[in-house]
Protein backbone atom coordinates (compact mmCIF):
# COMPACT_ATOMS: atom_id res chain seq x y z
CA UNK A 1 0.00 0.00 0.00
CA UNK A 2 1.15 3.87 -0.28
CA UNK A 3 1.92 5.68 2.14
CA UNK A 4 0.37 9.37 1.99
CA UNK A 5 2.37 12.53 2.69
CA UNK A 6 0.03 14.59 4.23
CA UNK A 7 0.51 18.20 2.47
CA UNK A 8 -2.96 19.00 0.96
CA UNK A 9 -1.62 19.37 -2.50
CA UNK A 10 0.19 16.20 -1.98
CA UNK A 11 -3.29 14.30 -0.96
CA UNK A 12 -4.78 15.59 -4.02
CA UNK A 13 -2.73 14.17 -6.22
CA UNK A 14 -2.42 10.62 -4.61
CA UNK A 15 -4.94 9.79 -1.95
CA UNK A 16 -7.23 6.93 -2.12
CA UNK A 17 -5.26 5.86 -5.14
CA UNK A 18 -4.13 2.03 -4.92
CA UNK A 19 -2.82 1.18 -8.52
CA UNK A 20 -1.53 -2.25 -7.22
CA UNK A 21 -5.00 -3.37 -6.95
CA UNK A 22 -5.79 -2.55 -10.33
CA UNK A 23 -2.20 -4.03 -12.55
CA UNK A 24 -0.27 -0.94 -11.57
CA UNK A 25 -2.48 1.08 -14.30
CA UNK A 26 -2.58 4.69 -11.61
CA UNK A 27 -6.09 5.44 -11.80
CA UNK A 28 -9.32 2.95 -10.96
CA UNK A 29 -11.09 1.84 -13.46
CA UNK A 30 -14.53 2.59 -14.43
CA UNK A 31 -16.69 -0.29 -12.63
CA UNK A 32 -20.70 0.00 -13.92
CA UNK A 33 -22.89 -2.10 -12.76
CA UNK A 34 -25.84 -2.61 -10.33
CA UNK A 35 -26.50 -6.38 -9.28
CA UNK A 36 -23.13 -7.68 -7.30
CA UNK A 37 -22.62 -11.51 -7.33
CA UNK A 38 -21.81 -13.92 -4.23
CA UNK A 39 -21.07 -17.46 -4.46
CA UNK A 40 -22.95 -18.17 -1.23
CA UNK A 41 -25.99 -16.80 0.73
CA UNK A 42 -23.70 -16.35 4.25
CA UNK A 43 -21.10 -14.09 2.40
CA UNK A 44 -23.86 -11.58 1.00
CA UNK A 45 -25.28 -11.44 4.65
CA UNK A 46 -21.67 -10.77 5.90
CA UNK A 47 -20.90 -7.90 3.55
CA UNK A 48 -24.32 -6.24 4.09
CA UNK A 49 -22.91 -6.36 7.91
CA UNK A 50 -19.53 -4.27 7.18
CA UNK A 51 -19.21 -0.91 7.18
CA UNK A 52 -20.39 0.86 3.34
CA UNK A 53 -16.92 2.72 3.55
CA UNK A 54 -14.76 -0.38 3.59
CA UNK A 55 -16.43 -3.48 3.25
CA UNK A 56 -17.48 -5.60 0.18
CA UNK A 57 -20.06 -4.38 -2.48
CA UNK A 58 -23.16 -5.04 -2.43
CA UNK A 59 -25.45 -3.11 -4.51
CA UNK A 60 -24.34 -0.24 -7.48
CA UNK A 61 -26.99 2.31 -5.63
CA UNK A 62 -25.01 1.75 -1.98
CA UNK A 63 -21.39 1.95 -3.96
CA UNK A 64 -18.90 1.45 -5.86
CA UNK A 65 -15.06 1.31 -6.51
CA UNK A 66 -15.45 5.05 -7.87
CA UNK A 67 -17.85 6.62 -5.83
CA UNK A 68 -15.85 4.99 -2.84
CA UNK A 69 -12.33 6.63 -4.05
CA UNK A 70 -14.60 9.81 -4.31
CA UNK A 71 -15.62 9.81 -0.94
CA UNK A 72 -12.91 8.41 0.70
CA UNK A 73 -10.88 11.75 -0.87
CA UNK A 74 -13.55 14.36 0.44
CA UNK A 75 -13.51 12.81 3.86
CA UNK A 76 -9.71 13.27 3.91
CA UNK A 77 -9.65 16.51 2.08
CA UNK A 78 -11.92 17.65 5.22
CA UNK A 79 -11.08 15.84 8.04
CA UNK A 80 -14.20 13.99 8.48
CA UNK A 81 -15.37 10.68 9.43
CA UNK A 82 -17.04 9.91 5.80
CA UNK A 83 -18.27 11.11 2.84
CA UNK A 84 -21.47 10.85 0.43
CA UNK A 85 -21.28 12.13 -2.67
CA UNK A 86 -24.53 12.20 -4.45
CA UNK A 87 -26.00 13.29 -8.35
CA UNK A 88 -25.70 17.41 -7.89
CA UNK A 89 -24.25 20.02 -5.55
CA UNK A 90 -28.50 20.42 -4.87
CA UNK A 91 -28.44 16.82 -3.92
CA UNK A 92 -25.90 17.71 -1.23
CA UNK A 93 -27.91 20.48 0.29
CA UNK A 94 -30.84 18.83 0.45
CA UNK A 95 -29.75 15.35 1.85
CA UNK A 96 -28.56 16.96 5.12
CA UNK A 97 -31.58 18.78 5.56
CA UNK A 98 -33.94 16.04 4.80
CA UNK A 99 -31.74 13.72 7.19
CA UNK A 100 -31.77 15.70 10.12
CA UNK A 101 -35.20 17.98 9.70
CA UNK A 102 -38.59 16.54 10.58
CA UNK A 103 -42.19 18.35 10.78
CA UNK A 104 -42.23 20.68 13.84
CA UNK A 105 -38.78 21.08 13.71
CA UNK A 106 -37.21 24.95 13.23
CA UNK A 107 -34.21 25.47 10.70
CA UNK A 108 -31.51 28.94 10.72
CA UNK A 109 -30.76 29.34 6.88
CA UNK A 110 -28.38 31.95 6.30
CA UNK A 111 -30.11 34.85 4.31
CA UNK A 112 -27.18 34.72 2.30
CA UNK A 113 -27.57 31.40 0.76
CA UNK A 114 -27.62 29.88 -2.66
CA UNK A 115 -31.13 30.93 -4.61
CA UNK A 116 -31.95 26.57 -4.66
CA UNK A 117 -31.29 26.32 -1.53
CA UNK A 118 -33.50 29.59 -0.50
CA UNK A 119 -35.98 27.64 -2.55
CA UNK A 120 -35.73 24.73 -0.05
CA UNK A 121 -35.74 26.95 2.89
CA UNK A 122 -39.19 28.74 1.47
CA UNK A 123 -41.26 26.72 -0.04
CA UNK A 124 -40.09 23.01 0.09
CA UNK A 125 -39.32 22.30 4.11
CA UNK A 126 -42.52 24.44 4.94
CA UNK A 127 -44.40 22.11 2.78
CA UNK A 128 -43.24 19.40 5.16
CA UNK A 129 -44.13 21.16 8.57
CA UNK A 130 -40.72 22.27 9.05
CA UNK A 131 -40.35 25.68 10.03
CA UNK A 132 -37.93 27.63 8.81
CA UNK A 133 -36.50 31.53 9.56
CA UNK A 134 -33.06 33.37 7.63
CA UNK A 135 -30.85 35.15 9.70
CA UNK A 136 -28.27 37.90 8.46
CA UNK A 137 -24.83 36.04 7.62
CA UNK A 138 -22.94 38.74 9.97
CA UNK A 139 -24.93 37.81 12.98
CA UNK A 140 -22.46 35.36 14.70
CA UNK A 141 -22.75 34.68 18.37
CA UNK A 142 -25.43 36.94 18.08
CA UNK A 143 -27.07 33.43 16.02
CA UNK A 144 -28.34 32.33 19.44
CA UNK A 145 -31.34 34.87 19.62
CA UNK A 146 -32.65 33.13 16.98
CA UNK A 147 -32.44 29.85 18.42
CA UNK A 148 -35.81 28.15 19.95
CA UNK A 149 -36.45 24.54 21.70
CA UNK A 150 -37.36 23.07 18.43
CA UNK A 151 -34.07 24.55 16.48
CA UNK A 152 -32.54 21.59 14.77
CA UNK A 153 -30.24 23.11 12.53
CA UNK A 154 -28.40 25.54 11.09
CA UNK A 155 -27.62 26.01 7.43
CA UNK A 156 -24.53 28.42 6.65
CA UNK A 157 -22.72 29.66 3.93
CA UNK A 158 -19.61 31.32 3.80
CA UNK A 159 -19.24 33.41 1.60
CA UNK A 160 -22.60 34.10 0.87
CA UNK A 161 -23.57 33.09 -3.13
CA UNK A 162 -23.84 36.78 -4.09
CA UNK A 163 -23.62 39.27 -1.60
CA UNK A 164 -20.08 38.11 -0.22
CA UNK A 165 -20.49 38.36 3.03
CA UNK A 166 -17.81 36.13 5.51
CA UNK A 167 -19.68 34.32 8.26
CA UNK A 168 -18.52 33.67 11.54
CA UNK A 169 -18.32 30.38 11.30
CA UNK A 170 -16.63 28.83 14.47
CA UNK A 171 -18.56 31.45 16.49
CA UNK A 172 -22.02 30.12 15.05
CA UNK A 173 -21.14 26.30 15.99
CA UNK A 174 -19.79 26.86 19.01
CA UNK A 175 -23.25 28.37 20.24
CA UNK A 176 -25.00 25.63 18.17
CA UNK A 177 -23.10 22.93 19.72
CA UNK A 178 -24.15 24.26 23.15
CA UNK A 179 -27.69 23.23 22.74
CA UNK A 180 -26.78 20.33 20.29
CA UNK A 181 -28.07 21.99 17.15
CA UNK A 182 -26.91 20.94 13.60
CA UNK A 183 -24.52 22.91 11.67
CA UNK A 184 -24.30 22.34 7.99
CA UNK A 185 -22.11 24.37 5.44
CA UNK A 186 -22.13 24.78 1.84
CA UNK A 187 -18.30 25.25 0.92
CA UNK A 188 -18.39 25.18 -2.73
CA UNK A 189 -16.80 28.64 -2.68
CA UNK A 190 -13.57 27.64 -0.89
CA UNK A 191 -13.44 24.05 -1.23
CA UNK A 192 -11.12 22.08 1.24
CA UNK A 193 -8.13 24.05 -0.02
CA UNK A 194 -9.42 26.93 1.41
CA UNK A 195 -11.20 26.27 3.93
CA UNK A 196 -12.21 23.26 5.98
CA UNK A 197 -14.98 23.94 8.18
CA UNK A 198 -15.16 20.86 10.07
CA UNK A 199 -11.52 22.41 11.51
CA UNK A 200 -14.10 25.65 12.78
CA UNK A 201 -16.44 23.16 14.82
CA UNK A 202 -19.25 22.24 11.60
CA UNK A 203 -20.76 19.08 11.52
CA UNK A 204 -21.45 18.53 8.05
CA UNK A 205 -19.74 20.16 4.77
CA UNK A 206 -21.57 20.19 1.62
CA UNK A 207 -19.60 20.40 -1.82
CA UNK A 208 -20.77 21.16 -4.96
CA UNK A 209 -18.34 19.17 -6.77
CA UNK A 210 -19.73 20.14 -10.04
CA UNK A 211 -17.62 23.27 -10.22
CA UNK A 212 -14.22 23.42 -8.78
CA UNK A 213 -13.62 20.02 -7.79
CA UNK A 214 -14.81 18.73 -11.54
CA UNK A 215 -13.31 21.70 -12.92
CA UNK A 216 -14.53 21.14 -16.97
CA UNK A 217 -17.90 22.02 -16.69
CA UNK A 218 -18.64 18.37 -18.00
CA UNK A 219 -20.36 16.64 -15.00
CA UNK A 220 -22.74 17.33 -12.12
CA UNK A 221 -21.95 16.02 -8.75
CA UNK A 222 -22.22 16.82 -4.69
CA UNK A 223 -20.89 15.40 -1.75
CA UNK A 224 -21.42 15.96 2.17
CA UNK A 225 -18.50 15.26 4.68
CA UNK A 226 -19.60 14.47 8.01
CA UNK A 227 -17.67 14.80 10.97
CA UNK A 228 -18.42 11.79 13.02
CA UNK A 229 -19.75 8.73 12.72
CA UNK A 230 -23.02 9.59 13.77
CA UNK A 231 -23.64 12.07 11.28
CA UNK A 232 -22.35 9.91 8.58
CA UNK A 233 -24.37 7.24 9.71
CA UNK A 234 -27.09 9.56 9.05
CA UNK A 235 -26.61 10.73 6.11
CA UNK A 236 -25.66 7.55 4.26
CA UNK A 237 -28.55 6.19 5.79
CA UNK A 238 -30.93 8.60 4.16
CA UNK A 239 -28.89 8.52 0.87
CA UNK A 240 -29.88 4.92 0.41
CA UNK A 241 -33.62 5.72 1.58
CA UNK A 242 -33.94 8.16 -1.54
CA UNK A 243 -32.28 6.18 -3.13
CA UNK A 244 -29.21 9.16 -4.23
CA UNK A 245 -26.68 8.09 -6.54
CA UNK A 246 -23.58 9.06 -7.99
CA UNK A 247 -22.55 7.45 -11.31
CA UNK A 248 -19.04 5.63 -11.13
CA UNK A 249 -18.11 7.50 -14.81
CA UNK A 250 -18.97 11.12 -13.14
CA UNK A 251 -17.15 9.96 -10.26
CA UNK A 252 -13.93 8.92 -11.85
CA UNK A 253 -14.38 12.33 -13.89
CA UNK A 254 -14.55 14.33 -10.65
CA UNK A 255 -11.59 12.43 -9.29
CA UNK A 256 -9.47 13.50 -12.52
CA UNK A 257 -10.11 17.12 -12.01
CA UNK A 258 -9.71 16.70 -8.18
CA UNK A 259 -5.78 15.76 -8.99
CA UNK A 260 -5.00 19.28 -10.31
CA UNK A 261 -7.59 21.26 -7.93
CA UNK A 262 -4.81 23.39 -6.56
CA UNK A 263 -3.17 24.23 -9.29
CA UNK A 264 -6.15 25.53 -10.83
CA UNK A 265 -7.61 27.30 -8.06
CA UNK A 266 -4.11 28.91 -7.59
CA UNK A 267 -4.80 30.05 -11.05
CA UNK A 268 -8.53 31.66 -10.63
CA UNK A 269 -7.37 32.69 -6.73
CA UNK A 270 -4.74 35.20 -9.29
CA UNK A 271 -6.73 35.75 -12.03
CA UNK A 272 -9.67 37.03 -9.87
CA UNK A 273 -7.58 39.09 -7.58
CA UNK A 274 -6.88 40.94 -10.60
CA UNK A 275 -9.63 41.53 -12.26
CA UNK A 276 -10.94 43.11 -8.82
CA UNK A 277 -8.09 45.33 -8.47
CA UNK A 278 -8.82 46.62 -11.88
CA UNK A 279 -12.19 46.59 -11.48
CA UNK A 280 -11.51 48.32 -7.81
CA UNK A 281 -9.67 51.17 -9.83
CA UNK A 282 -12.25 52.32 -12.13
CA UNK A 283 -14.71 54.95 -11.12
CA UNK A 284 -17.62 53.32 -12.38
CA UNK A 285 -17.77 50.72 -10.45
CA UNK A 286 -19.50 51.61 -6.70
CA UNK A 287 -17.80 48.99 -4.88
CA UNK A 288 -16.05 45.21 -5.23
CA UNK A 289 -17.34 42.68 -3.16
CA UNK A 290 -14.58 39.90 -2.62
CA UNK A 291 -13.42 38.86 0.96
CA UNK A 292 -9.50 38.93 0.01
CA UNK A 293 -9.74 42.63 -1.00
CA UNK A 294 -8.90 44.61 2.04
CA UNK A 295 -11.48 47.05 1.18
CA UNK A 296 -14.31 44.09 2.12
CA UNK A 297 -16.07 44.60 5.59
CA UNK A 298 -14.77 41.31 6.68
CA UNK A 299 -11.86 40.91 5.21
CA UNK A 300 -10.64 40.35 8.94
CA UNK A 301 -12.62 37.25 9.36
CA UNK A 302 -11.57 35.66 5.75
CA UNK A 303 -7.52 36.18 6.70
CA UNK A 304 -8.71 34.47 10.27
CA UNK A 305 -10.23 31.12 8.53
CA UNK A 306 -9.33 31.20 5.23
CA UNK A 307 -6.46 30.14 3.38
CA UNK A 308 -7.33 31.17 -0.01
CA UNK A 309 -9.99 32.75 -2.34
CA UNK A 310 -11.49 31.63 -5.25
CA UNK A 311 -13.78 33.49 -8.11
CA UNK A 312 -16.67 35.68 -8.52
CA UNK A 313 -15.00 39.44 -7.91
CA UNK A 314 -18.41 41.95 -8.00
CA UNK A 315 -22.06 40.74 -7.05
CA UNK A 316 -25.79 41.21 -8.18
CA UNK A 317 -26.78 43.34 -5.78
CA UNK A 318 -30.61 43.11 -6.47
CA UNK A 319 -31.32 40.92 -3.67
CA UNK A 320 -34.46 39.32 -2.17
CA UNK A 321 -33.25 39.86 0.93
CA UNK A 322 -34.72 40.16 4.52
CA UNK A 323 -32.27 39.73 7.03
CA UNK A 324 -31.49 42.55 6.89
CA UNK A 325 -33.56 43.89 3.72
CA UNK A 326 -31.11 45.20 0.66
CA UNK A 327 -31.30 48.72 0.01
CA UNK A 328 -28.63 49.31 -2.45
CA UNK A 329 -29.03 50.18 -5.84
CA UNK A 330 -27.19 50.45 -8.70
CA UNK A 331 -26.71 47.74 -11.85
CA UNK A 332 -25.37 44.21 -11.30
CA UNK A 333 -22.16 43.00 -12.36
CA UNK A 334 -21.53 38.96 -10.89
CA UNK A 335 -17.86 38.32 -12.81
CA UNK A 336 -16.82 34.58 -12.59
CA UNK A 337 -13.21 34.21 -13.53
CA UNK A 338 -12.15 31.83 -15.29
CA UNK A 339 -8.71 30.13 -16.84
CA UNK A 340 -8.58 33.04 -19.00
CA UNK A 341 -5.77 34.99 -19.53
CA UNK A 342 -6.72 37.86 -17.13
CA UNK A 343 -5.19 40.63 -19.19
CA UNK A 344 -7.96 39.49 -21.99
CA UNK A 345 -10.83 39.29 -19.61
CA UNK A 346 -9.47 43.44 -18.40
CA UNK A 347 -9.10 44.37 -21.43
CA UNK A 348 -13.01 43.25 -22.54
CA UNK A 349 -14.15 45.14 -19.21
CA UNK A 350 -12.33 48.07 -19.97
CA UNK A 351 -13.48 48.21 -23.42
CA UNK A 352 -17.11 47.13 -22.30
CA UNK A 353 -16.57 50.93 -19.27
CA UNK A 354 -15.86 52.83 -22.63
CA UNK A 355 -19.21 51.76 -24.35
CA UNK A 356 -21.22 52.53 -21.67
CA UNK A 357 -20.09 56.06 -21.37
CA UNK A 358 -19.90 56.31 -24.82
CA UNK A 359 -23.61 55.04 -25.00
CA UNK A 360 -24.23 57.55 -21.77
CA UNK A 361 -22.57 60.76 -23.20
CA UNK A 362 -24.92 60.03 -26.74
CA UNK A 363 -27.95 59.92 -24.75
C1 LIG B 1 -22.90 27.56 -3.68
C2 LIG B 1 -23.54 26.49 -4.51
N1 LIG B 1 -24.07 25.41 -3.90
C3 LIG B 1 -24.67 24.44 -4.60
C4 LIG B 1 -24.76 24.49 -5.97
C5 LIG B 1 -25.51 23.39 -6.69
O1 LIG B 1 -24.66 22.63 -7.49
P1 LIG B 1 -25.25 21.77 -8.73
O2 LIG B 1 -25.37 22.72 -9.87
O3 LIG B 1 -24.24 20.70 -8.92
O4 LIG B 1 -26.57 21.24 -8.30
C6 LIG B 1 -24.21 25.58 -6.65
C7 LIG B 1 -24.32 25.68 -8.12
O5 LIG B 1 -24.18 26.72 -8.72
C8 LIG B 1 -23.59 26.61 -5.90
O6 LIG B 1 -23.06 27.70 -6.50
Amino acid sequence: MYQHPTGIGTRLAHETRNPFAHHGFVNTPIHRGSTVLFKTLDELESAMRVDTRRGPYTYGLIGNPNSRELELLCANLDGGAGAVVVESGLAAVSLPLLANLAAGDHALFTDSCYGPTRHLAKSILPRMGVETEFYDPRVGAGIARHFRANTKLILLESPGSLTFEIQDVPAIASAARTRGIVTAIDNTWATPLFMRPIEHGVDLVIHALTKYQSGNSDILLGAVVARDEAHWANLKHHAEAHGHYAHPDDCATCLRGMRSLEVRLRRHEASALEVARFLESRAEVARVLHPALPSHPDHALWKRDFTGSSLVVASDLRQSRVAPPWTEEGALLRLQIGLEDPRDLISDLAQAFDRAARAASDA
